[in-house]
């Protein structure tokens, strides 16, 4: 089969890196987890101390970072100057301000560019907000996945409970629909479905069944 561009966008929680990570595998096709990228700019800013509206202090940051993506069999390690984040980007503090981080032109400029030197080869698929709508405008498949705002915060609520957190459900559910608003209406790149993307709604599959449906379209665009 043909090496296929990806793209898979899609809100907060529903599941795209799980199974874009799932599908990477069974293809031997790269993943490229977009939104780890906007935490790793996001962690050096916090690092550096970089204020969010001090525009010179951002655009010296994006001249000079250097953010790293490294497979490493089911997921994807991330690296800032080489030194690795791949832990650090993932708290609680990073996903409360890396949608305002995200939100500026100078960072979504440099990443995308990234993201397309990265994806050059094909044989690549890209989860994030706006990989097809502006990072690969002619990416082979498109995808839009989805899930309600309540099956969506259920999924993090289990998530977060094993990992001994005592956020409630509703606690959750309000952030999730925070995110899903901040991230649909900035003004620069904000999510929105590609007029060619496919909608997979996976409010009612797991896992397995949205990686099961996403290799079904990829199957039938690679022949
Ligand atoms: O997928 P995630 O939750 O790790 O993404 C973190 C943030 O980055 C999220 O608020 C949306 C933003 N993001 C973006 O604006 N564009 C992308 N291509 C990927 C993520």
């Amino acid at each position: 089969m043909r090496k296929l561009t990806v793209a898979i966008d899609g809100p907060a929680g529903a599941g795209k890196s799980s199974a874009a990570r799932l599908v990477a595998g069974r293809l031997q096709y790269l993943y490229i987890d977009t939104g780890a990228m906007y935490r790793a700019f996001t962690w050096a800013m916090i690092r550096k101390k970089v204020d969010i509206h001090d525009s010179q202090a951002v655009q010296t940051l994006a001249d000079t970072i250097d953010i790293r993506l490294e497979p490493l069999a089911d997921q994807c390690r991330v690296f800032v100057n080489n030194q690795e984040v791949t832990e650090a980007i993932r708290t609680k503090n990073i996903s409360s301000c890396v949608s305002s981080v995200a939100a500026l032109a100078v960072v979504r400029e440099k990443l995308v560019q990234l993201q397309r030197t990265m994806a050059e080869e094909g044989g690549v698929i890209l989860d994030g907000r706006d990989i097809g709508t502006v990072v690969l405008p002619n990416a082979d498949v498109k995808i839009f996945l989805t899930a309600s705002v309540a099956s969506r915060a259920k999924r993090r609520f289990l998530e977060m409970q094993a990992k001994g957190s005592t956020d409630t459900l509703d606690d959750i559910a309000r952030s999730i629909a925070a995110r899903d608003d901040m991230d649909s209406h900035r003004a620069v790149s904000p999510l929105r479905r590609a007029d060619d993307a496919i909608l997979l709604d996976n409010s009612e599959l797991n896992l397995e069944q949205t990686a099961d449906a996403i290799m079904d379209l990829i199957l039938k665009k690679g022949r």
